[in-house]
């Protein structure tokens, strides 16, 4: 019998979707649904296509064949790009450019006011709140070029986060991030996700995720090769070590 309350749209829905680059195919027929709040990791080798993927839910990478949905809307269509945060792969922030870490994280709030709008002092705050949450608010007002590596990706992250989006997608967020500092992340991702961020990570440490992710997902060579929990990818890479053993033998 019907409520007559309708289920909220999946936060992703793609159907033999196709992503690549220069309109070159990398990952093809693609299927995948993520409900609302789920916490998704994606795994794979290097070049298998996980950065290819992610950014094509971004519209970042050609679409190229199939369909693709986001929060209920068909990529092409969707305006509010503040409700998609993103960590791009391999990125930090020295270079030329002069800027305190709090009016980096600011520019995650660009797209929520009016251009002609200056911020305001509910901008400064949320700004304060998202550095708070990745651990770096006493560093608001030091210039990025002066902290390390993995604090500019903790600053990356609190752009991402700042103007409370409802899906976050990151690519290997924890990349070059000291092992304290990944346990502080592990605890961030850990906080959004009971708040209900529906979270994309792209990873190679799916171990200091561990107990939030509650889905994982592998790209092998353009494809999705494994869809199940975290329990089930176990199983799975038990499986597999096992029969490339068999065959070595
Ligand atoms: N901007 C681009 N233009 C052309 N080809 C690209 C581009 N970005 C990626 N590719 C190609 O797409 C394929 C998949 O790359 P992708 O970056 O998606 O892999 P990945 O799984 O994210 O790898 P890694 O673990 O190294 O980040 C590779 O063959 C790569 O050369
Ligand atoms: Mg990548």
């Amino acid at each position: 019998m019907s409520t007559g309350v309708s289920a909220p749209p999946p936060v992703v829905d793609l159907h033999r979707a196709s992503f690549g680059h220069q309109g070159r195919p990398v990952v093809t027929d693609v299927d995948l649904t993520i409900a609302p709040g789920q916490v998704v990791a994606v795994l794979g080798p290097n070049g298998s296509g996980k950065t290819t993927l992610v950014t094509g839910l971004l519209g970042l990478s050609d679409h190229l064949g199939g369909t693709v949905e986001v929060l209920g809307t068909p990529l092409a269509r969707l305006r509010d790009r503040t409700r998609i945060g993103y960590v791009p792969q391999r990125h930090t922030l020295s270079g030329g450019v002069r800027a305190t870490v709090a009016e980096i994280v600011a520019t995650g709030l660009l797209a929520t006011r009016p251009w002609w709008r200056p911020a305001g002092q509910g901008d400064r705050e949320a700004v304060r709140r998202a550095l708070e949450t990745v651990g770096l608010a006493d560093r608001a007002r030091f210039d990025v070029d002066t902290l390390s590596g993995g604090q500019q990706r903790r600053v990356l992250i609190a752009r991402a986060l700042v103007a409370g989006p409802e899906v976050l997608v990151m690519d290997e967020p924890t990349a070059g991030v000291d092992e304290a500092s990944q346990v502080v992340l592990a605890g961030v991702l850990r906080r959004l996700a009971t708040s209900g961020t529906t979270m994309l990570v792209v990873t190679h440490e799916l171990g200091a995720l561990r107990g939030t992710v509650d889905r994982v997902l592998a790209v092998d060579a353009g494809h999705l090769s494994f869809d199940g929990t975290p329990q089930e990818y176990a199983v799975h890479q038990a499986e597999r070590a096992r029969a490339a053993g068999r065959e070595d033998a």
